[in-house]
């Protein structure tokens, strides 16, 4: 059976990152965070204070970003140094859909992308990985839940770091990012046609993983997991 590439995009909070974890483990398959990739070019336009869009590009065009497997996930080098603990801050995602709607840094991410994705054997997460990136994956799933779950979940995450923020704070942030992700002209976030719509909202994050590798074996009958 050859290795499959799997694509899984969706809003923020739907556990598209601990899901892609779990699948990738369960199958051997290498793994993409390609949202790690956009917020680690935003960190670094926040770090040199760019701000306008043309500066920004050119920066993200020129950096030298590595992606490496880890422990504890996928880890970001930009020129060199791991960026990742510094990557999911509020400053951080308050400006990523700002920084990953300019066509430029798309275009550049989206190459680096397609040459990891190269070989198969990988679970790519992220908003145009079906759509775009990948348009020929093997599997496309498209993992949503409500507003309301999705923040439920982040607010336990983010509330060990910042305390300050409330549930409140959360949502809006969650709708904030749904808004603009979805309504950017280069590769909004959109289900791709013949991706599968998985609600994942009254599943765990390990039933989500079984449930995709059913997607999987139901296409795909040699399949092994
Ligand atoms: O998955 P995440 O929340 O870490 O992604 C951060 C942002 O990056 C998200 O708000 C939109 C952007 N993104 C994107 O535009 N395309 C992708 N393939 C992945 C993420």
């Amino acid at each position: 059976m050859k290795k499959l590439s799997i694509a899984i995009d969706g809003p923020a909070g739907a556990g598209k990152s601990s899901v892609s974890k779990i699948l990738a483990a369960r199958l051997g398959y290498a793994y993409l965070d390609t949202g790690a990739m956009y917020r680690a070019v935003t960190y670094e336009a926040i770090e040199r204070k760019l701000v306008d869009p043309e500066a920004v590009a050119a920066m993200a065009e020129a950096l030298d970003m590595e992606v490496l497997p880890g422990q504890d996930g996928m880890h970001v080098i930009t020129d060199g140094r791991d960026v990742t603990p510094f990557i999911r801050t509020p400053e951080v995602s308050g400006r990523v859909s700002e920084v990953s709607a300019i066509g430029r840094v798309r275009k550049a991410m989206v190459a680096l992308q397609r040459k990891q994705a190269e070989k198969g054997g990988i679970v790519l997460d992220g908003r145009d990985i079906g759509t775009t990136v990948l348009p020929k994956a093997d599997i496309k799933i498209f993992l949503t839940a409500s507003v309301h779950i999705r923040a439920v979940r982040r607010f336990k995450e983010l509330t060990e770091g910042h305390p300050e923020m409330t549930m409140e704070d959360v949502e809006k942030e969650i709708s904030r990012r749904d808004y603009l992700d979805s309504h950017r002209e280069i590769s909004p976030l959109k289900k791709a046609e013949d991706a599968v719509l998985l609600d994942n909202g009254e599943l765990t994050l390990e039933g989500t993983a079984e449930a995709i590798i059913r997607i999987c074996r139901s296409k795909f009958p040699g399949f092994d997991a």
